[in-house]
């Protein structure tokens, strides 16, 4: 049987990383075998291109940036798919999805050129995108001074989500303006019943798009 993957996406701040955390921790106490990865993964090559940019320690053309965030996905494509066919669960604190919603956002790409790069990656059974407004994210503890943490960008960010990225068949939209527990709470029902779905079908994993 193969693992479930699941992506949580959303604006920054919006505690996608501590409910993968959180999720994590509750599938293992239910017996599942549970793995968190982060994108971009700053400890390759190309996460370490990235870094410097995020930082901005570096200057790159929006282009080359959104490449190297596809390419940091696709080094890792491989490993992804092992990984699951293991067993594994993996959830996916960011993926493809952000990689179109800030690229077409913030660097104002064509959305069309943006989703190209990411066709043909591994394609996450379930998105739970956690919805809080860019203000409200913004107020918790603050942005770090990272390229991309302004609130009118991150608006900018919101409306790719949910007005192009947004697949009924195959997203939730978590509202995520109440507290860790709460959030968890509203989280967990989805993720399980997809894990215990996975149980009975073993579907194979699709591909983007
Ligand atoms: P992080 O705060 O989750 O580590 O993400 C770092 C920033 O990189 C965040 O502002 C979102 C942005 N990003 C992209 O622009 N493209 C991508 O493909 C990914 C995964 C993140």
């Amino acid at each position: 049987m193969r693992g479930v993957l699941l992506a949580l996406e959303g604006v920054d701040r919006c505690g996608k990383t501590t409910q993968a955390a959180r999720l994590a921790e509750t599938l293992r106490q239910r017996g599942h075998t549970v793995e968190t990865w982060r994108f971009p993964d700053r400890t390759t090559a190309t996460g370490k291109l990235l870094d410097a940019y995020l930082s901005r320690a570096a200057e790159m053309d929006g282009r080359v940036a959104h490449l190297l965030f596809s390419a940091n996905r696709w080094e890792k494509a491989d490993q992804l798919l092992r990984t699951l066919q293991r067993g594994v669960h993996v959830l996916l604190d960011r993926y493809a999805y952000s990689g179109v919603a800030f690229s077409a956002a913030v660097n104002q790409l064509d959305i069309d050129w943006c989703r190209a790069t990411e066709r043909g990656l591994p394609a996450p059974d379930r998105v739970f995108y956690l919805d809080v407004s860019p203000a409200a994210a913004a107020a918790r503890g603050g942005y770090g001074g990272e390229r991309y943490e302004s609130v009118p960008l991150q608006e900018q960010v919101r409306r790719v989500f949910l007005e192009h990225l947004y697949d009924a068949g195959r997203w939730h939209v978590v509202p995520a303006d109440g507290s860790v527990e709460q959030v968890h709470q509203q989280l967990l029902p989805l993720v399980l019943e997809c894990v215990e779905a996975a149980e009975h079908h073993n579907t194979p994993v699709g591909t983007l798009w």
